[in-house]
């Protein structure tokens, strides 16, 4: 062994040194981060998972040292000893700026070829390159210090769960599919030619089982696999804090929950979040946020605007109010001035992408009023509308008409995207929302049916239950997702435990007997021997560190993610497979 590491023994990382280690002898191990050559005097920086300490090798301490050291370049692995001096110069920026270590002996350990990015926090290299050779990507700090915080947080929550009595069980990867309402990935089964197992989207179905098993609280840091449209915020494979519980109603699980994000945000960041958390109807929080995942860490908040225009002779607001549509708008107060009309049709331009048609807007500037709608709108519409905005100077109210949704997507986000340009989203600021009351289901124009709009295991609120029937759209579910500045961070419903209750479910979501048989027999086999009645919730892990780590994209904080095309650009994945591997699994390839 001694050879692998040329006889020297690690003592120190090399973050860790301090003032206090003065005097020492210590032997570092880690990569070069750079070389600056001063005539008679050759700094090292060395880098390990712990952060950097600055080496310098002088010829009146080792002479050899000094050579070697001439010869090294960045990247290289190597062990140095030598003796902790306090420097001269304090670097107040690095944690070790307050010591150096004098080099008595130098070992590389490896030699590197120079490296397609830059080893350091302010490398710009594209994301696609940093993919490619993501082992170096991961070697810069603030990547490890993401994994690092990753850990911290399933440590904490595993610490959390199990103090409340809570067991980790591994639930299968090669099953069932789960309806989470995203596509399966199918894993083709060789002893069983012709059939298909599917990697789960969520523990849901399994977690639902060991509550009839009578485990009674159930958590898992879980795998789970949907193939679904990508975006910063998903990945065909993502992590979830799943959690499930017995003998609960939605109260129960709300609140042990806020105690979980107390306890991580406490432990992880020192951040003391207060609890219970704001609760809001999921039709609340359209009506005033235009998303059923609000920031609300500002205003902005939208108006409906139907009533003031019902009689307007304004063509566009006019045809929308007839046709069932809406005339919504929000009131960015007190910022006028920071959008000018050039300004305003970026605005316009943003809406746009959310299927909006236009963008009217009405200002206050300098006691006047300042709108390209202003000569279509009668004196008394303009008075509502201001008094409706509660129009004061400097304030720019911005207006879409069209049908609700596109109404909704496209305020939703302008409200953020305004915002955002003012620079009013503090990263500092932790402002938890439970979102309660969603929609059972949502009507589903393309196939004609409802679809559940959380799972078909959630159960509805009691009083809707007969309106399953009658008008499935009205239903409201106990279900409530957990939102954090603006981002959905995870989502659980009381379930269903009775089968018959399943049953009509399923019937509502258009199943025939025979399809939910085939589906979910074995669950609805299951509740017929005794089910206790149960809930929980899941969390995207992935997208709670990306908020604890101010990361933009989810990508940040996975090890090895995937593109926006669902592929692993290292290891090349995916990728073809044999002709053997195929014929061995019976499949035979219909692509032209
Ligand atoms: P849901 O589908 O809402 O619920 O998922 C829970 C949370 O998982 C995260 N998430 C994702 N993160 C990254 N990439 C993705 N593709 C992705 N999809 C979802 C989100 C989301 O809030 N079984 C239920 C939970 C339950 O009812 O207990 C479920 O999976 O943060
Ligand atoms: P026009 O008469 O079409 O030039 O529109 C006058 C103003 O109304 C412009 O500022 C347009 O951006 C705006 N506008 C047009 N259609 C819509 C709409 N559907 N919602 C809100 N504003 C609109």
């Amino acid at each position: 062994m001694a050879e692998l590491l040329k006889g020297m023994k690690r003592t120190h990382m090399c973050g860790s040194l301090r003032k206090e280690n003065e005097g020492e002898s210590v032997t570092l191990m880690g990569w070069v981060q750079k070389r600056r050559n001063l005539g008679s005097l050759i700094f090292i920086d060395i880098r390990d998972v712990c952060g950097i300490a600055q080496v310098v090798f002088d010829e009146a301490v080792s002479k050899e040292a000094f050579d070697k050291a001439g010869k090294i370049r960045g990247e290289f692995v190597i062990a140095v000893s030598g003796k902790v001096h306090i420097r001269e110069a304090i670097n107040e920026k690095m944690d070790t700026g307050d010591i150096e270590v004098y080099a008595e002996e130098i070992k590389i350990l490896s030699e590197a070829e120079i490296p397609p990015i830059h080893i350091n926090d302010e490398d710009d290299a594209g994301e696609r390159l940093r993919l490619k050779y993501r082992y170096l990507d991961l070697r810069k700090p603030k990547m490890q210090k993401n994994l690092i915080m990753r850990n911290k947080v399933t440590k904490s929550a595993r610490d959390f769960l199990n103090g409340e009595a809570f067991t980790e069980v591994e639930t299968p990867m090669l099953t069932k599919p789960t309806p989470e309402g995203a596509r399966d990935y199918l894993v083709p089964s060789r002893v069983n030619p012709g059939n298909f197992y599917a990697l789960p989207q969520s523990p849901q179905i399994f977690k639902q089982l060991l509550m009839v098993s009578g485990m009674d609280r159930y958590f898992q840091i879980a795998r789970c696999f949907r193939d679904e449209d990508l975006r910063a915020d998903r990945q065909p494979e993502f992590t979830q804090i799943d959690i499930e519980m017995s003998f609960v109603e939605e109260d129960d699980v709300i609140s042990i929950n806020e105690k979980l994000i107390r306890h991580i945000f406490n432990e992880v960041m020192g951040v003391e979040v207060k609890i219970p958390f704001p609760r809001m109807p999921f039709v609340e929080a359209m009506e005033r946020f235009g998303s059923d995942k609000p920031d609300i860490r500002f205003g902005f908040e939208l108006k409906n605007m139907n009533e003031a225009l019902k009689d307007t002779e304004f063509n566009v607001f006019r045809s929308v109010v007839e046709n069932g549509g809406a005339v919504k708008g929000i009131n960015v107060k007190g910022y006028a001035d920071k959008f000018s009309k050039k300004g305003i049709s970026k605005l316009e331009k943003h809406v746009k992408t959310y299927g909006a048609k236009g963008l009217a807007w009405i200002k206050l500037e300098n006691g006047e009023i300042l709108s390209p709608i202003l000569k279509f709108l009668k004196d008394g519409e303009l008075k509502a509308i201001t008094e409706l905005f509660e129009l004061e100077e400097n304030d720019l109210i911005l207006i879409v008409a069209d049908e609700q949704k596109v109404v909704y997507d496209a305020l939703g986000s302008l409200r953020v995207h305004v915002a955002k340009k003012l620079d009013m989203l503090d990263e500092n600021k932790y402002e938890f929302l439970w979102v309660t009351e969603f929609p059972l289901l949502e009507y589903d124009e393309e196939n004609e049916r409802y679809v559940a709009m959380h799972h078909p295991f959630t159960s509805p609120v009691d009083e809707d239950i007969d309106l399953l029937d009658k008008d499935p759209g009205k239903v409201r579910a106990k279900a409530y997702d957990i939102v954090l500045n603006g981002v959905e961070l995870g989502g659980g419903s009381i379930r269903i435990h009775d089968s018959k209750l399943q049953k009509k479910m399923f019937e509502a979501l258009g199943f025939s007997d025979e399809e939910s048989e085939r589906k979910f027999g074995f669950l609805m086999n299951a509740f017929k021997y005794g089910t206790p009645p149960h809930g929980g919730l899941a969390y995207g892990l992935d997208r709670m560190v990306m908020l604890m780590t101010f990361s933009e994209s989810i990508r940040e904080v996975i090890a090895f993610p995937k593109t926006q095309n669902a592929t692993c650009l290292m290891t090349e994945a995916p990728a073809a497979a044999d002709e053997k591997q195929l014929e061995e699994l019976s499949i035979s390839l219909a692509l032209d």
